[in-house]
């Protein structure tokens, strides 16, 4: 009878130690399994009398039950901790966002300096505007003040379609002005907008790629004048380049939908080869702006009685380049992933004028 109440204690005790399933298997085995402790205790009542193996008999059942309940108890729970343990360690925060990995993707140049025009003249209360890459003679050409057989036609490389049922030929667009006259014709003034894009023109060398970007202003109203064109521009290079000032100049030039027609300069230093906005008694040529012609307003049925406004395009690789020191412009399209690496930008860094 010690005996027994010894082993029960003993096996209880293991039961109760048996740090996982396994262990619990061993133990169960060495006290109830074919030749187990328990069930060796078992094969003694044959052996007794009948008194003894009824008292006997009794108190091991209990005992036996006693232990199969505990190891029962015992599996239940580390299964449990088990369970737990393995959903806390595949434990996936579905709440997270899948944020895209820091050292991977970069923004091209192009892409954040877009961005960046964007943003400021958005502040400035531009509207942003789009065209389509394939544009008509008319929208690319003559509603722009360039007629057919015009000289200045041949200013621009251009790219032709394949000529159409009467004769036309689409162009691949060689500047962003069409978007001005899709403006003028859609909307009526006051017009503020600003339309980055793709153009093209058929010239590749050291400074010209057959495709590049220009971004396109345009602002009509009843009374603005060049003073306004002169204040807004001098507000975008100040933000764009984040200087407190800078020289601008403005050159007489000719553009055919412009009069009077521009070139705005800014101001810059070449010494010792390293170019620096903003100081220095050199010029950089950096946009070509000027009144919107009385002609072009009246081909998109804008009154030049009652309207008058500014426009100006600028060469959006050549700023990037400027600002962000990238001395040739052809390796923009060289799709050279170490590139992209070196003056690409960080996806979520992106551009807005609390944080430039
Ligand atoms: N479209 C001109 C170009 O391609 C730039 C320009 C735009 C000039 C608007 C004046 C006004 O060079």
């Amino acid at each position: 009878m010690e005996n027994i109440e010894a082993l029960r204690e003993e096996v209880l005790a293991e039961v109760e130690n048996a740090a996982d399933l396994a262990v619990l298997e061993d133990v169960r085995i060495s006290a109830l399994g074919k030749k187990g402790r328990i069930t060796g205790l078992m094969k003694n009542l044959g052996k007794m009398d009948p008194d003894q193996r009824r008292e006997f008999g009794q108190t091991l059942n209990a005992v036996k039950d006693q232990v199969a309940g505990a190891i029962d108890t015992r599996k239940t729970a580390l299964e449990d901790a088990s369970l737990e343990a393995r959903l806390v360690g595949e434990r996936i925060d579905v709440t997270l966002s899948s944020r895209p990995d820091e050292t991977a993707g970069r923004i091209h140049p192009i892409s954040q300096t877009i961005d960046e025009i964007v943003s400021i003249f958005g502040e400035m209360g531009f509207a942003l505007a789009e065209g389509p890459d394939v544009e008509d003679d008319f929208h690319n050409f003559t509603a722009l003040n360039i007629p057919p057989e015009h000289p200045a036609r041949e200013m621009q490389d251009t790219f032709y379609l394949p000529e159409r049922e009467d004769g036309s030929r689409l162009v691949l667009r060689t500047h962003t002005s069409p978007v001005q006259i899709r403006t003028m014709q859609n909307k009526t003034p006051p017009i503020r907008i600003i339309a980055p894009g793709r153009t093209y023109r058929s010239d590749s060398d050291m400074t010209h790629t057959p495709m590049f970007h220009q971004v396109e202003g345009l602002v009509i109203d009843k009374k603005t004048h060049m003073g306004h064109l002169k204040g807004c521009l001098l507000e975008f290079v100040k933000t764009y380049f984040e200087l407190d000032d800078v020289p601008v100049r403005y050159r007489p030039s000719f553009f055919p939908f412009t009069e009077p027609s521009a070139e705005m300069d800014i101001g810059c230093s070449r010494k010792g080869g390293e170019l620096k906005i903003g100081e220095g008694d050199d010029w950089l040529e950096i946009l070509g702006c000027g009144m919107v012609h009385p002609r072009v307003l009246s081909a998109c049925g804008l009154d030049p009685e009652e309207y008058q406004g500014f426009a100006f395009g600028m060469g959006i690789e050549r700023i990037a380049m400027l600002k962000y020191g990238i001395p040739d412009l052809r390796t923009f399209f060289d799709t050279d992933l170490r590139w992209l690496k070196h003056y690409g930008f960080v996806p979520l860094d992106v551009p807005n004028m609390v944080r430039g």
